[in-house]
């Protein structure tokens, strides 16, 4: 059977991102967990609001340490996590040298056990009155924004070399403001708009900030890239091109230029049939997920065709507790990696979704998707048999490319 390996130097790791796995934060998420409206939406459903407070999360504020030495037992030598800004930025335009310390800390952790820190600036949460001021829809959201990325590219530009300015665009401005799913629970169409477009220029202004601080910095952003499968035909043909100008590529073509590489997230498959989400659905995820072998090649042989830029897929993961598919998932996904590579697609990594369990958004804390499990009582970690396949991934650096 046909091995494939790996370039040398390709990054192997995973992804955290800070209100998940943190814990102790005080944000607009935070409040937005406990106000009346979200805990009476859980209880009418039946569900036990304090499993959708975030409150110790993963605790990984106190453990970054002993979570780092399990990543680098697994062997890896990346990892992507993010900075929580309300922390950083309590009140408005005041730097807190203590929180700022903390993630020099951190990032030094990281360095210690020779890991590739992937710093990403904004991951969901926001300062309270940055959300007193209307959050991402504020005219001069890109203008703080950037006055913290510079902040922070001051702070951390001589340790960091790879920056992830924001996390999906479309999965929040489609949560916050079309779907009424997450905070401030809006269903408009217009603030939908305008969400994306303030997160476009907020990061065009946030590339130009790290790079202005460091020139030689990697800057680029993590969108959620589906693969839109066509069944075949002209109708199913054109509803694929337009949804992958619409939801894929939006963002990317408004920031040409202002990104060195780009961030692939990758969970979803969608088969298009004379419409959309025809899956077959024939293993799902405990999140009801659809498990599709091989989508994240195509998600990334898309993204190589149209902006041909460096990739590293940023997410990629599933929630799930018993760690049944996981093992296969992983295999799959590499696979994919380097079924891409072969294409000539510039990919330099894979950061699987997540190290830990973590606070899994709306879904609270009952999707499981670390390569680590947590147990919420006592913060005790344990190894997931999916972790150590990957670890002989990574110390093999190969792949089979056969079934
Ligand atoms: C987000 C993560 C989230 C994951 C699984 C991504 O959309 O960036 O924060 O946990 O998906 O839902």
């Amino acid at each position: 059977m046909e091995t494939f390996k790996f370039p040398s130097g390709f990054f192997w790791g995973a992804a955290t991102s800070a209100h998940q796995v943190e814990g102790a934060n005080h944000n607009d998420w935070t409040e937005w967990e406990e106000s009346p409206k979200r805990v009476l939406e859980l209880k009418t459903e039946g569900l036990n609001p304090e499993d959708y407070i975030s409150g110790r999360a993963s605790d990984h504020y106190n453990r970054f340490r002993e979570d780092f030495d399990i990543a680098k037992d697994l062997g890896h030598n990346a990892h992507r996590f993010s900075l929580e800004w309300s922390y950083i930025e309590p009140k408005k335009g005041k730097f807190d040298q203590a929180a700022i310390e903390h993630y020099r800390e951190v990032i030094k952790a990281l360095r210690e056990r020779g890991i590739e820190p992937f710093l990403t600036l904004w991951h969901f949460t926001l300062p309270i009155w940055l959300r007193n001021q209307g959050g991402i829809q504020s005219s001069q959201f890109p203008m703080y924004f950037e006055r913290y990325v510079k902040k922070m590219a001051e702070a951390f530009g001589g340790d960091v070399r790879h920056w992830i300015t924001i996390n999906e665009p479309e999965i929040y401005a489609l949560n916050s403001y079309l779907r009424g799913k997450w905070g401030p629970q809006k269903k408009n169409i217009f603030l939908f708009y305008k969400a994306i477009a303030r997160l476009i220029t907020a990061h065009r202004k946030a590339y130009q900030a790290v790079k202005g601080v460091r020139p030689d910095a990697k800057v680029g952003l993590a969108v959620n890239i589906v693969y839109f499968e066509s069944a075949g035909g002209p109708v199913n043909y054109i509803l694929k091109w337009a949804a992958d100008r619409i939801w894929n590529y939006h963002v990317l073509n408004h920031t040409r230029g202002h990104f060195d590489f780009i961030g692939l997230n990758h969970y979803f498959h969608n088969r298009i049939h004379y419409g959309f989400g025809r899956n077959k659905n024939k293993k799902v995820s405990d999140m009801g997920w659809e498990i599709f072998d091989g989508s994240l090649y195509h998600a990334l042989m898309g993204l190589h065709r149209r902006f041909n830029a460096s990739i590293i897929v940023t997410e990629n993961g599933l929630a799930d507790a018993k760690d049944n598919y996981r093992p296969a998932y992983i295999q799959d996904n590499v696979k994919s990696v380097a079924r891409a590579l072969t294409k000539g697609v510039n990919c330099f990594g894979y950061l699987h979704w997540s190290l830990i369990d973590n606070f899994e958004w709306d879904s609270g804390f009952s999707p499981r998707f670390g390569l680590v499990e947590v147990n919420y009582k006592t913060q005790e970690r344990k190894i997931r048999p999916s972790a150590l396949e990957y670890k002989k991934i990574i110390a093999t650096n190969t792949i089979p490319l056969g079934d």
